[in-house]
């Protein structure tokens, strides 16, 4: 049976997508395999990741295209030329309208580092959203990985994973454990269990 074909939309570090890389590697990702890695920021750090590991890159500069349609007509393109099943976004940090993820329902994986329906929606994103978490005072936090659909951070959930907040915790210690407790763990796990549906599907 032909493997998931998965594309990884990044803005960042990369991190996550080191994550799935490692989890291919490992097995833990099988019924998908990584083909390509689409960034909007063309010096993100997560290229350089793809790149050393032999996946296909594609940048779109948001700031190159005429609107926001063209903007998202260009992944699609690119998505579409790579014959893609599954789209992963890995700290993406554009929004993508109802014209995009309508096309791909339940196809589209996001990863939020929080527990939604905490800290999550519109304006909540990287650090912010562990700024906020302390702020409130929660003892608990984790991260969640969802289907993506019209409503930011509104999706179905696919998995979600608790991490303990601690005295004296910044915004960035508490970035790192969430990330290494939970968000490098649960988004492998779902890419995988998705990909298995798909590849079941094809
Ligand atoms: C991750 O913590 C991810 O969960 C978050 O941005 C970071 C990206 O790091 N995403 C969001 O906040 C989406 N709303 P990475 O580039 O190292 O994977």
């Amino acid at each position: 049976m032909l493997k998931t074909r998965i594309a990884v939309l990044v803005s960042g570090g990369g991190t996550n997508l080191q994550a799935l890389i490692d989890a291919q590697k490992k097995g833990i990702i099988n019924s998908g395999e990584l083909v390509l890695v689409i960034s909007d920021n063309p010096n993100a750090y997560a290229l350089e990741r793809a790149k050393n590991n032999g996946i296909d890159t594609f940048v779109v500069n948001k700031k190159e295209c005429s609107s926001q349609a063209d903007f998202e007509q260009r992944i699609i393109d690119s998505l579409e030329e790579n014959r893609i099943d599954l789209i992963v976004l890995a700290g993406f940090m554009k929004i993508l309208t109802a014209n995009f993820t309508s096309r791909y329902p339940e196809r589209i994986i996001n990863i939020h580092p929080s527990l939604i329906p905490s800290f999550c929606g519109e304006g909540f994103y990287g650090l912010k959203v562990h700024e906020k978490a302390l702020e409130y005072g929660v003892k608990v936090t984790g991260a969640t990985t969802h289907f993506v659909n019209e409503i930011p951070d509104g999706g179905k959930i696919i998995m979600q994973k608790a991490v303990e907040i601690l005295d004296g915790d910044t915004p960035e210690i508490l970035q790192k454990r969430v990330m290494e407790q939970a968000e490098w763990i649960i988004l492998p796990l779902s890419v995988e269990k998705v990909s298995k549906i798909i590849k079941e599907s094809k």
